[in-house]
């Protein structure tokens, strides 16, 4: 077996860049060199100061620093670091189309096809290609083609290796998985680079957690665990429903269901809805892969959790009108996280966009606090989702680094992501200075509602009945 020297990772994002800080702090022996179009981004990655990195991620300091300079490098010259590695991860991007077929629901190969091509024209020794970013089931069909196209005699191996980090909690999950999962040719060569990789996950994996598998297993897995995790949410979601209708609690309810052991605990706690990079963009995958291949029923089937995702979105922007007398015009809302999760920056899909895209819609005007995310971002987000003038958003949304000053005056307080820091707030001097009745809508179910009641507030948590 042929051994790796050197490593090479496209895309310094999410995922490419906790994920290769931890192979490298494991494997000092390999030389890993993360590189990304992105001047800005390698820029940070490589700021002395760890608190610039451009990816918040507990932990992720600690390893970067042990490793970096040492056997982990980040860089913009893609040709170089593709040229010289035995093996190449590629992490970039790969969001839902936003235009042409497939609009809303494929995968936009654009980054994975243009990298493909990248490493074609460069590569003049054999290399071995792992596909990290999620991806719909055969693409790496697709990428063999172009790879194959080269003719410069170059051999290459393509295995799928999906991600299973979960963001804010990456590092652990780096270091301590369930399970890696590798998936390629079954060949002999194909086996030679599924062990290739084995050993690298080796050095800190119990082999019995590294499964291998053929390349459409591996590919669709991944897909397949995103949904089944998201469906558990839109469960609990739709739950959360008919017990605030019928005087029911859901936290209850899924203590009730979690302490069933088929079942377990983890994954119901009923929010606003789920947000992140992955969730979404892989149910659809599946459900765009299901209709490709004619399966209307599964296809819906899959459907169904998305659809139940953005009603639980909408309607928990709905109630917040409803409650603050059927109007939020001119009306401040403060918003308490943007982040879709805590323990991240990334707001990809988060529901704090879309609740805030409503209540622009009725005219309210948003103020936010996350300790994490920029303004900038916050903005991105809105122009990217909403059809309306960039300089409306502008004028609806204000950011501020203060969380007192965002919640001062506010009519009604949203919770849209679950960040520890709100629990320690003085409630008390948030309530005096909030105009009255002073609403807490508690989109993640985090505050202590008997302690807010107590202060005066009056709380809306989700999934709970009256
Ligand atoms: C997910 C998968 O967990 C990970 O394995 C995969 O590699 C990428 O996608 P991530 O998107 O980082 O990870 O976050 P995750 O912790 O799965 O949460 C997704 C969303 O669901 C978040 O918005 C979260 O707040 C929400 N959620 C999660 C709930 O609303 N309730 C829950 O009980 C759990
Ligand atoms: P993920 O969550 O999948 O890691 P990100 O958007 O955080 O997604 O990261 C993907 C990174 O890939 C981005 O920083 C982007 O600039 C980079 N990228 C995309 N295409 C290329 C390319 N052809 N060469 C180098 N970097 C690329």
């Amino acid at each position: 077996m042929k051994e790796i020297k050197k490593i090479c990772c496209v895309g310094a994002g999410y995922v490419g860049g906790p994920t290769m800080a931890v192979i490298a702090q494991k494997n000092p022996h390999i030389q890993i060199t993360v590189v990304d179009l992105n001047k800005e981004r390698i820029k940070a990655w490589n700021d002395e100061d760890l608190s610039k990195l451009p990816i918040y991620e507990p932990g992720l300091d600690k390893v970067v620093l042990e490793a970096r300079g040492r056997n982990l490098f980040f860089d913009t010259d893609v040709d170089k670091a593709i040229d010289q590695a035995d093996m190449i991860f590629i992490s970039v991007n790969t969001p839902t189309k936003t235009y042409g077929k497939g609009k809303g629901m494929a995968a936009d190969l654009k980054y994975i096809e243009l990298c493909a091509r990248q490493i074609a024209r460069v590569a003049k020794t054999d290399k071995i290609v792992v596909e990290k970013s999620t991806l719909p089931v055969r693409t790496a069909q697709a990428i063999k083609r172009i790879l194959d196209q080269t003719g410069n005699g170059v051999e290459f191996q393509i295995l799928s290796n999906p991600e299973f980090l979960a963001e804010g909690t990456a590092v652990t999950d780096l270091l301590n998985p369930d399970r890696v999962l590798i998936g390629g040719s079954q060949s002999e060569k194909g086996k030679e680079a599924i062990e290739a990789l084995a050993s690298i996950y080796g050095s800190w994996v119990p082999q019995e957690r590294i499964l291998r598998t053929n390349l459409w297993s591996s590919e669709l897995s991944k897909l397949t665990a995103n949904a089944f995790l998201a469906q558990r949410v839109s469960s609990i979601n739709a739950i959360s429903e008919l017990c605030e209708v019928s005087g029911a609690d859901v936290n209850e309810v899924a203590r009730a269901i979690g302490t069933d052991s088929r079942i377990g605990n983890k994954f119901l706690k009923a929010s606003v809805g789920f947000g992140g990079s992955c969730f979404q963009k892989d149910i659809l995958n599946l459900v765009y892969i299901a209709k490709s291949y004619g399966l209307n029923e599964v296809a819906d089937y899959w459907e169904q959790v998305i659809i139940m995702n953005d009603h639980q979105k909408r309607r928990f922007a709905e109630n917040i009108v409803t409650t603050l007398f059927n109007t939020v015009n001119g009306k401040k809302i403060a918003f308490l996280g943007w982040a879709f999760k805590k323990d991240t920056n990334d707001t990809r899909e988060s529901a704090a966009i879309y609740v805030a895209n409503d209540l622009i819609e009725e005219e309210a005007l948003i103020h936010v606090y996350d300790p994490k995310v920029t303004e900038l971002q916050m903005l991105s987000d809105l122009d990217y989702l909403a059809t309306r003038e960039e300089e409306a958003n502008k004028k609806h949304l204000t950011v501020h680094t203060d969380a007192y000053k965002a919640l001062e005056e506010a009519h009604g307080i949203a919770v849209l992501t679950e960040w520890d820091e709100f629990k320690s707030y003085d409630w008390k001097r948030i309530y005096d200075n909030m105009q009255k009745p002073a609403f807490v809508f508690d989109g993640r179910n985090v505050l202590d509602h008997k302690v807010l009641e107590s202060i005066g507030f009056e709380v809306y948590t989700i999934g709970k009945g009256k």
